[in-house]
């Protein structure tokens, strides 16, 4: 693929190629970078949603590479509250900036908004549906910590019906044959779509509610918070609520060379007992999303040399 201006929607969009090629680059922006690449360049970071990371790791991102970033945290401040359309918004924001990272509650709204836009557009989580920069620090975590993606058991564990990151990760994880583990409670299961999906890809998978009957089997236990937000009724949310909580002493029971993930925010199901055990590579995961973050806003705003062809 060649990166220079494209818009990053969904997983699905990217070969597997295209997937080791950013992590390559990656992997040289951790070693070594330009503050000044990207002088002169101006990031907008549009949040219909709250977040942290993504944002911050963004902004982040784009001032270590010499850019500006402009942008909202809270559309309640802007015109949006006053009944301004996203296709509006989009338009004025092209003319104030090289690039747009958007996050919005509704699935769909980051493809909408990349077909309006004429510069390019980075979902940064639409609904329920696709989180993709999420899953390339998620990939370059699991490389980095293993030395490799391919054939690794990882076991999804939590909402994984309302959870972006995991429909986004299980997808990218189908060109490494990874074995997935999907356990959730009954009413909060893999979306069908995503299991076709993985069934086409030829990729094996179990679901099952009980994460104790395959902890001993995972090299990657992918914790999520249960998605209150997006919940259509809250008494639906507080029968689920806590219903997986891992500690220390869960831990201390599961193989030597498992390693726990979470995309992060944590409400209640990974305990802070687990921090520093060797086992926990969350903050490390989160702090690799400036480094990735980095390689991908170079590549859509310059021409990066690529090496490989
Ligand atoms: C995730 C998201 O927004 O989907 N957060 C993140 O970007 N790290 C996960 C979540 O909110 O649970």
């Amino acid at each position: 693929m060649e990166f220079k201006s494209k818009d990053i929607i969904s997983i699905r969009d990217f070969s597997k190629e295209d997937l080791l090629y950013i992590l390559d680059i990656s992997k040289k922006f951790e070693k070594d970078y330009d503050s000044n690449l990207l002088n002169g360049h101006i990031l907008a970071t549009l949040f219909f949603e709250p977040s942290t990371r993504t944002r911050l790791s963004f902004s982040s991102a784009m001032s270590r590479l010499g850019g500006k970033v402009i942008g909202f945290d809270n559309p309640a401040s802007t015109s949006v509250s006053k009944g301004e359309s996203l296709l509006d918004t989009i338009k004025i924001v092209e003319g104030y900036s090289d690039i747009i990272v958007m996050r919005h509650p509704i699935d769909g709204a980051a493809r909408f908004a990349a077909e309006t836009a004429k510069i390019p557009i980075i979902n940064a989580g639409d609904g329920v549906n696709q989180h993709p920069t999420q899953t390339l620090l998620d990939l370059y975590t699991i490389q980095k910590s293993f030395g490799k993606l391919e054939n690794l058991n990882i076991g999804f564990v939590g909402d994984l019906k309302y959870g972006r990151t995991v429909h986004s990760l299980a997808h990218a994880l189908s060109h490494f044959k990874a074995k997935m583990y999907f356990i959730s409670p009954p009413q909060l299961k893999m979306p069908k779509d995503d299991l076709e999906q993985l069934d086409k890809e030829k990729i094996k998978y179990t679901e099952g509610k009980d994460l104790s009957k395959v902890a001993n089997k995972l090299d990657i236990l992918y914790m999520t918070r249960i998605q209150k937000e997006r919940f259509p009724d809250p008494i639906e949310y507080q029968k689920l609520k806590g219903c997986y909580r891992i500690d220390k002493t869960f831990l201390e029971n599961t193989k030597k060379g498992l390693k726990v993930m979470h995309p992060l925010p944590r409400v209640d199901e990974l305990c802070s007992s687990c921090d520093g055990t060797e086992k926990a590579i969350y903050f490390e995961q989160a702090h690799n999303g400036v480094t990735v973050r980095m390689a991908l806003l170079s590549l859509l705003l310059k021409k990066i040399k690529n090496e490989r062809t």
